[in-house]
């Protein structure tokens, strides 16, 4: 199936490159883009391609800090039939999930720790699997997959979806991450003007760690799913979500290897402040991988 362009609307024209300090995130094992609302068009996509109704049995996996259960329970109703489970390895991501509901919201959810490779033994049979944001997460895809697969039932879909891909570079926004790196190396050697990158360190999201958009397609046939949907959703990122990523621990140490994490991930931050600054950005876009699949 053909890659669709969907344009999520016009970038947010607030941003100037004025972040203060308080809203400085704090390095983390993921971004976290779930108090952003710049992606919530292509999550909606996502959901309106899947097909969502109150009956079915539904998980919410690598459910994060809830953004996805939260629009599930918007369009299923928290009185629906249907059975949802949201699932994340980190405890302390399904205590925040569960904090951000209500508390009849919260109840109507089964909270699950637990890993995608294992979703099969948590879990009974469900008729939609959401995996949003997280997929580039799963160290073994090939065992997520199977497992993700073997928790549906038969014509249950999976629908994720990912900004961390050998794709996500749009070649219009090629100048951007040139001057974001120029520009946050700058700010790495004059707060520290002796820090050296050292290049034998790990790169965990380095390219050739990414998969690209047909590596996961291919693997999703090799596992026996039917590809119904396969769409790039180009979305325009305000410089918050840069800020955010910058704080990503894994990105930061692909992008500065050996850098002490902190100087790095501040180094990224203020890069990003002013290359939006100087380039007179509001927004850059990045593509999102949208994928829907089914059991047979
Ligand atoms: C960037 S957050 C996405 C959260 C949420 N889905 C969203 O879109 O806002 C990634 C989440 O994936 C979880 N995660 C990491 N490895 C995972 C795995 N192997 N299986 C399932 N979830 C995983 C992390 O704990 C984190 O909560």
């Amino acid at each position: 199936m053909t890659a669709a362009e969907v344009t999520t609307g016009p970038a947010r024209p607030s941003v100037d490159a004025s972040l203060d300090e308080a809203r400085k995130p704090a390095l983390r094992e993921y971004e976290d883009f779930a108090n952003l609302t710049f992606q919530l068009p292509a999550l909606n996509r996502l959901l309106d391609l899947v097909g969502i109704s109150p009956e079915q049995d539904m998980v919410d996996l690598g459910c994060g800090t809830g953004m996805v259960t939260r629009a599930l329970l918007d369009r299923r109703g928290v009185g629906a039939s249907g059975r949802i489970y949201a699932v994340d390895p980190e405890p302390a991501m399904l205590e925040k999930a569960s904090k951000s509901l209500e508390q009849g919201a919260s109840a109507a959810v089964n909270w699950v720790v637990g890993r995608a490779e294992d979703l099969d033994r948590l879990v009974p049979p469900v008729d939609r699997v959401l995996f949003c944001n997280a997929i580039h997460l799963v160290e073994e895809k090939t065992r997520g997959l199977q497992a993700i697969f073997e928790s549906l039932k038969p014509q249950g879909r999976l629908a994720f979806n990912s900004a961390y891909t050998k794709d996500h570079r749009p070649p219009e926004s090629e100048y951007f991450y040139v001057a974001w790196m120029r520009q946050a190396l700058r700010a790495l050697r004059q707060d520290h003007p002796d820090v050296q990158r050292d290049p034998s360190a790990p790169r965990p999201l380095a390219g050739t760690d990414l998969m690209s958009r047909d590596e996961y397609l291919d693997l999703a046939r090799q596992t026996g799913f039917r590809v119904v949907a396969d769409e790039v959703a180009q979305v325009d990122m305000p410089l918050e979500s840069w800020v955010d990523i910058s704080a990503y621990s894994r990105f930061v140490r692909s992008v500065l290897p050996g850098v002490p994490l902190e100087w790095a991930a501040e180094a990224l931050q203020e890069g990003a402040r002013r290359a939006f600054r100087r380039l007179g950005l509001t927004s850059v876009p990045r593509n999102w991988f949208q994928v829907v699949l089914e059991r047979p």
